[in-house]
């Protein structure tokens, strides 16, 4: 068992004195931080819904700093919180239960791409953003992406097996996971980021810390897989006269052959919110119900092949087409700010779902008919990664008490739909309660088991991803 250590607490527990000189002993006193005027921004979370009480910060350089971190955390029973860019939309990255921040942001090895095998070593704490530039300035790219890339770590993409935009072409995390270096409970370091093609030696560890939430070590540095970028690149804005016939066009999109590498769902209170929020121009002069954004990529010119597929869609009323890198940006705009807007209007409640890509249509629709039948007064904001079937429900201006029946009603409707309560932001502390509804008895008992195994004393994240304890 670990005790709860807060920067404030003296006795009984841990020695505060003794704990904190022990991880100076590590990392340095510029790096073991106490003071809340410094540690503020690592205790609260991105929605600001999850706010920790004082405790310490530290913030390892090296691999070995982090295991030594860990073996004094050990030694005086803390419990341990990895934090990467704290980005996380589930609660996971900010120690609700008592323990330590281990901030992974200094672990910013960045080694030079293998361009011959594709691969790239990082640190945990190399941002996304910078390793995409990385990448790109070697002539290759990373596919994985996502809107918070300036501030989400690697190291936090990997723990929460992180989807993102581009899914569609090129998986989630853990399809781009190639190696792996993790400290563990007992600071012993498991390291294999040599990043083979091939390599059937036993059990995937790489693939299990992936998505784990930093409930069973900490990644300290991955190797990822990278590929050629396309010289031919197109995105579409499309605007569709009902949510039925956008989510329909998907459909008929992914039938089309084309070299997609997204397609995103926006509806048009979402997209006018946006458009106030940040001043953005209208695009088409007037709204639409709802829209999609569609990228493709290929090796030869693709505008043309986009607009010929577009070109039969039901319910089609607009399209506006953008092939150079800054007009493509300027459409995604649209897009990536959907988060922060909504943000702004005060945290909502987010569920991050996904049901089989045929259902979207359906689920939307009901989604939004059952919220507005049951709590006139909250506003539904719905958008996401439809070509994988990922939809991202926001919902503002509900009171605290209807939150959870509104949450069950949603989760049960995807539960029904076959799909999952937990897309790509992970479990954390939000969902947790889901788990095993969503997984089942045997596969928790499974996860309990892996968790005891690696993790015996339960130093790692309390309170995260698994159920209490029945
Ligand atoms: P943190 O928030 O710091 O941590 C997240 C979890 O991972 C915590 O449980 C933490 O303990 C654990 N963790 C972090 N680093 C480590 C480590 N090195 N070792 C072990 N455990 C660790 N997510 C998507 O999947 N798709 C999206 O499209 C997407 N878009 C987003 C857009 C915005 C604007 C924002 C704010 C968030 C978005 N997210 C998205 C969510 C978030 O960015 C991802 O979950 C991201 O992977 C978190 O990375 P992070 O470095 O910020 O991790
Ligand atoms: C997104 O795709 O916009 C993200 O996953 C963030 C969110 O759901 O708010
Ligand atoms: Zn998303």
């Amino acid at each position: 068992m670990t005790t709860s250590f807060d920067a404030e607490s003296s006795s009984p527990g841990p020695s505060r004195a003794g704990f904190v000189d022990d991880l100076i002993g590590v990392v340095g006193a510029d790096n073991v931080l106490s003071a809340p005027e410094v540690t503020g921004s690592y205790l609260v979370d991105w929605t600001g819904r999850f706010r920790a009480g004082p405790a310490v910060v530290v913030r390892p350089a090296t691999t070995e700093e982090t295991a030594a971190v860990v073996r004094v955390c050990s030694i005086h029973g803390v419990a341990v919180c990895p934090q990467g860019g704290n980005t996380g939309l589930v609660g996971g990255s900010v120690p609700l239960d008592g323990g330590l921040v281990v901030s992974t942001r200094r672990l910013r090895r960045l080694d030079a791409v293998d361009v011959a095998a594709g691969r790239l070593t990082a640190g945990a704490g190399v941002t996304l953003g910078d390793l995409h530039r990385h990448a790109i300035a070697a002539g290759m790219a990373y596919g994985v992406d996502l809107g918070a890339r300036d501030s989400a770590t690697i190291g936090g993409t990997v723990a929460t097996n992180a989807g993102g935009n581009n899914v569609i072409r090129y998986g989630m995390t853990r399809d781009n996971l190639v190696g792996i270096e993790v400290v563990l409970a007992d600071g012993s370091v498991i390291r294999d980021l040599a990043g083979l093609e091939k390599d059937n030696t036993g059990y995937d560890l790489a693939g299990l810390f992936c998505g784990s939430e930093g409930t069973l070590g900490i990644i300290t540095a991955v190797t990822v897989r990278l590929h050629r970028p396309f010289p031919e690149m197109v995105t579409g804005l499309l605007a569709f006269d009902s949510v039925a016939t956008a989510t329909a066009a998907v459909r008929s999109l992914t039938a089309a052959y084309l070299p997609l590498e997204a397609i995103e769902l926006m509806l048009g209170p979402g997209f006018e919110l946006i458009r106030s929020t940040f001043d953005l121009p209208s695009v088409f002069g007037r709204g639409h119900a709802a829209y999609l954004l569609v990228d493709c990529a290929d090796a030869t010119p693709v505008t043309e092949r986009l607009a010929s597929a577009v070109g039969d869609l039901d319910g089609l009323e607009d399209a506006a087409v953008a092939d150079d890198g800054p007009r493509r940006s300027s459409l995604w705009r649209y897009r990536e700010l959907h988060t922060e807007a909504v943000a702004g209007i005060g945290p909502p409640l987010k569920l991050d779902v996904s049901v089989p890509v045929g259902d979207v249509g359906r689920f939307v629709e009901q989604t939004i008919d059952d919220v507005e039948a049951s709590h006139p007064e909250a506003r539904v904001w719905i958008w996401g990664h439809a070509g994988d079937g990922n939809v991202h429900v926001n919902i503002t201006g509900l009171d605290a008490a209807s939150e959870e029946p509104c949450a069950a009603s949603i989760l049960d409707l995807v539960i029904s739909l076959d799909g999952s309560v937990s897309a790509e932001h992970g479990i954390g502390r939000l969902k947790k309660d889901w788990l095993l509804r969503q997984r089942g008895p045997v596969d928790v008992r499974v996860f309990r088991a892996i968790k005891t195994a690696l993790d015996p004393e339960g130093i790692f994240q309390p309170g995260v991803l698994l159920p209490d304890a029945p």
